[in-house]
């Protein structure tokens, strides 16, 4: 399928798309790394997943006007397979041709869905490819506010008040729910999908009606909903943290990011006024966030805490809610593969796109490693010996 490498260097694949809600927004980051990696280092392979859930690669999915129409891509392109027998390959199919292709790392682009859930985590695990961000478990952590939350909660680390519900129990007892809601919280509420991204199907709720039409929308992507005490006259920081190759946490420059309205929704996030879409990179916000050095260490330190926590690897996003004044500093989520990939908080850190790429790639190399070397076999004489007939042992006479 057209692609030109060379036997001295590393091969990478490129993962971006997928079925999620925040499509789109991965298809910007995937870009953005093509577009950013260094091409004299690796061979690139981009590979696009298609809203459909298909895997596809070709040289064209690394430019931009091959987006124009997401339906014809299919029809261009050449598919992706994995097969467990032939681990740390992708085979390429292209109508009679098939061609495989060993990858030394894939760096993962992927917002939302199966691609940050876990579950192509999984799969390269099982593949024995090595992968850049969380693991299974820090991504399945990290996509549940819930989980994140409770997680954090046990660890000391503030965040703020919260219920849960499961659909089941809204579709046999609303006003239970809403009863609840109302004992523990006070208006504003947000609500939103546990799983959700991008801040889509989230609504800041102001009364029960609201409440109520918040819970449906919410239960229209997820079987389990957070309600959250609204908090307002906070500032929206963000931090990025890095585990490098030897395992050393390293912190980003601190955003402020700003909401053109109640709160930042998908429009502040990834539409920049006259200019295209950058993903992330759109949002408004100040680098350095206008904060006191002390503000400035406990968000590190909670950042790098978190992190851990939460069983993150390779590259994640912090975001916090902070009021100085009331001496509040509120973890509100983390995200394990974060828009654009946070490049734009590197930056400032003296750690050019190009180089964070390399970074992410050496440490997904080193954690891949490391992992490679634990103890994964026993070996015992148990079955050389034993009854599989499972009767009862007789005991007595
Ligand atoms: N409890 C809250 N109080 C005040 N604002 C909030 C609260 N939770 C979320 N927000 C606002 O909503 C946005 C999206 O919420 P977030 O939990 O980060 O979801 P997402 O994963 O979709 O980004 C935040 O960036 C913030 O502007
Ligand atoms: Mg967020």
């Amino acid at each position: 399928m057209g692609f030109k490498f060379s036997k001295d260097k590393k091969t990478i694949a490129i993962l971006f798309g997928g079925i999620s809600t925040e499509h789109e927004v991965s298809v910007i980051t995937g870009l953005q790394v093509l577009n950013n990696i260094n091409r004299d280092k690796y061979n690139v392979i981009p590979i696009y997943v298609s809203k459909s859930g298909v895997w596809l690669t070709g040289n064209h999915l690394a430019t931009t006007e091959t987006y124009a129409n997401l339906d014809e891509i299919p029809l261009k392109s050449a598919k992706v397979n994995f097969d467990l027998n032939q681990p740390k390959y992708i085979s390429v199919k292209s109508g009679l041709f098939n061609r495989n292709i060993k990858i030394d790392t894939a760096i993962l682009c992927f917002h939302g869905g199966s691609g940050e859930n876990g579950s192509v985590q999984g799969m390269l695990e099982l593949m024995q490819i090595p992968y850049t961000g969380a693991g299974v478990l820090g991504s399945s952590i990290g996509i549940d506010k819930v989980l994140m939350k409770e997680i954090l909660i046990q660890n000391d680390i503030f965040v703020v008040k919260h219920l849960y519900f499961y659909d089941y129990k809204w579709n046999s007892n609303q006003q239970e729910v809403i009863r609840e809601c109302e004992a523990e919280l006070q208006y504003p509420m947000f609500v939103k999908p546990a799983s959700s991204g991008s801040s889509i199907g989230i609504t800041k709720v102001k009364n029960a009606k609201e409440l109520v039409n918040a819970i449906n929308v919410a239960f229209q992507f997820d079987e389990k909903i957070i309600i959250e005490q609204g908090i307002e006259g906070y500032k929206e920081i963000n931090i990025s943290v890095f585990e490098d190759a030897n395992g050393n946490l390293k912190v980003s420059e601190i955003e402020e990011v700003f909401s053109s309205n109640e709160f930042l929704n998908y429009d502040d996030k990834y539409k920049s006024s006259g200019t295209k879409s950058q993903g992330m990179a759109s949002t408004k916000r100040e680098i350095p966030a206008q904060i006191s050095p002390k503000t400035k260490s406990l968000i590190e330190d909670i950042g790098r805490k978190t992190f851990k926590i939460l069983n993150a690897n390779g590259l994640a996003r912090i975001d916090f809610l902070v009021n100085e004044k009331l001496n509040k500093y509120y973890v509100i989520e983390i995200n394990t593969i974060p828009g654009s990939l946070s490049f734009y908080l590197w930056k400032p850190k003296g750690v050019s796109f190009t180089s964070l790429i390399d970074k992410m790639v050496e440490s997904a190399i080193a954690r891949y490693d490391k992992q490679s070397k634990k103890v994964s076999r026993f070996n015992s004489n148990i079955l050389q010996n034993f009854d599989a007939s499972l009767k009862a042992p007789k005991v007595g006479g």
